[in-house]
């Protein structure tokens, strides 16, 4: 499994390329396949969605039990944020290397200047109960941390913001978020949590909360 960074291939990692050049199948989301395009000219390129997910790594066991070399490729480092994805792909392959990838969380916090053992990181990529995750997240603005957060299609920037108001969240919070980040279209806002209530974000957006 092969972290493929944040979205431009300058994240790429020397150790990805190598494997990936060295796959005969490369398999992964329609944003991960655009990072390596420029690699992957001669492989079987395998396109994943998450609804036909299991049929393809059906396909790609079979594949490898054959013999082949398969790159799974994963956006940022695999081994955060997206459990829910992951947890499968080692059940079936107890034995396949995880090449580290530099994640968008990294990028956010260089970005923002931010020290790891400052902050509260929290992802809403889960198939656990959300209103636990948010509980911790309410419990951790309360507390005063610093919390860099993923949000996801069910709980996007602008729901964040709703939700922290309504838990009594002074409005002037300060928020930042990070909008596809290392593509050419990235953003950012700086704003505070009442504005961050009427904004729209994309799905690759990371929430700062408190600087
Ligand atoms: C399933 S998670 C995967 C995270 C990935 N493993 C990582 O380390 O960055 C997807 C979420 O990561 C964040 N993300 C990934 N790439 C991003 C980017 N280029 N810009 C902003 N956010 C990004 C977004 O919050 C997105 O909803």
């Amino acid at each position: 499994m092969v972290g493929i960074g944040p979205g431009t291939p300058e994240y790429l990692t020397q150790k990805a390329i190598k494997a990936i050049k060295g796959s005969d199948i490369v398999a992964g989301y329609d944003l991960c396949l655009n990072v390596v395009r420029d690699l992957t000219q001669d492989k079987t390129i395998i396109e994943m969605t998450w609804s036909n997910r299991n049929e393809r790594l059906d396909y790609i066991t079979r594949e490898v039990i054959s013999g082949k070399n398969c790159s799974i490729l994963r956006s940022g480092d695999p081994n955060f944020s997206g459990s829910s994805g992951i947890e499968d792909i080692y059940d079936r392959f107890p034995d396949a290397e995880i090449i580290p990838g530099i994640s968008s969380v990294q990028i956010a916090a260089a970005k923002s200047k931010l020290a790891w053992d400052k902050i509260v990181l929290l992802t809403f990529h889960v198939t656990e109960d959300l209103e636990k995750k948010k509980q911790s997240l309410l419990d951790s603005v309360r507390g005063g941390h610093i919390v860099l957060l993923l949000s996801e299609s069910r709980f996007m920037p602008k729901d964040v913001a709703k939700f922290l108001l309504s838990g009594g969240i002074d409005d002037r919070m300060p928020i930042t978020v990070y909008e596809n980040l290392t593509l050419e279209n990235e953003g950012v806002f700086h704003g505070n949590l009442k504005e961050l209530a009427g904004k729209n974000f994309t799905y690759l957006s990371v929430v700062i909360i408190g600087k």
